[in-house]
């Protein structure tokens, strides 16, 4: 694992336009997409540049079950707004959260996976280790599943709804087996709340009770930090950009 510390999430944004640069210059044209705050840099630094992906591919890891693609807090709506509206790509692809047959909407989604081999994956991290919505416990060769969302992620997604009642309990996620199928994963972390997590990642052991410490087996990794998430890491501060 490659590990850069920067100053803050602007920062970090800067060095993950970086990583997606060098990855179009190496001829990648599959692009795994994830959201959350943390990429909002990241996407805002894509949009400020001149890179063109109108010959390429998105794939994001999850949706919530059911948000309409126009619900302001779907994850299709999101993607919209911070990356799409200026940086249209050949075909993005998400999970429908509003499918009536759920088991159906993850095979044809494992099938948009099968057809198209991601070249760089973008992941945030959960404070409980979850990538995508892979939570604690699930499988590291895990496929497109329906998740029920834990309490810690339902209470870390709240600050996006106007109610409670409103944050959505379940979602359709890309498995861990996937994930682990891309080429580059560029995992981003910012501020104090990921760094338990982050250190769990890292320096704890391979386990599905810390779904990102699978991370630790995938040959090409590169972890965005602020001082902050890397705060609990014996090794913080051995890189620095
Ligand atoms: C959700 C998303 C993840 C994301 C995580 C952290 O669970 N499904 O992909 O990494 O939230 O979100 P944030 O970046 O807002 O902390």
């Amino acid at each position: 694992m490659q590990i850069i510390v920067v100053k803050d999430k602007v920062a970090g944004g800067k060095a993950a336009l970086k990583v997606f640069a060098a990855a179009k210059a190496r001829g990648v044209k599959v692009f795994g997409l994830a959201t959350g705050g943390t990429p909002e840099t990241t996407y805002a630094e894509l949009v400020a540049s001149d890179l063109d992906f109108t010959d390429s591919i998105s794939i994001n890891l999850d949706e919530y079950v059911g948000l309409a693609a126009d619900h302001p807090q779907s994850y299709a709506y999101y993607m919209h707004h911070h990356l799409f509206f200026a940086k249209p790509f050949a075909a993005s692809y998400l999970p429908n959260g509003l499918a009536t047959d759920p088991a159906a909407e993850c095979a044809r989604y494992d099938q948009v996976l099968a057809d198209h081999h991601v070249g760089l994956q973008l992941l945030g991290i959960g404070r409980n280790g979850h990538i995508g919505f892979n939570e604690p416990g699930s499988p590291f060769d895990g496929t497109t599943h329906e998740v029920a969302l834990t309490p810690s992620t339902i209470a870390a997604n709240a600050r996006f709804f106007a109610r409670p009642a409103d944050v959505p309990k379940r979602a359709l996620s890309m498995g861990i087996g996937a994930i682990m199928q891309a080429d580059q994963i560029l995992l981003e972390a910012y501020g104090s709340d990921k760094a338990a997590a982050i250190q769990a990642m890292i320096e704890g052991p391979v386990t599905t009770a810390v779904p990102a410490s699978v991370l630790q087996q995938h040959p090409n990794v590169i972890v965005i930090l602020d001082q902050a998430a890397a705060a609990k890491l014996s090794v913080a501060g051995q890189a620095s950009a």
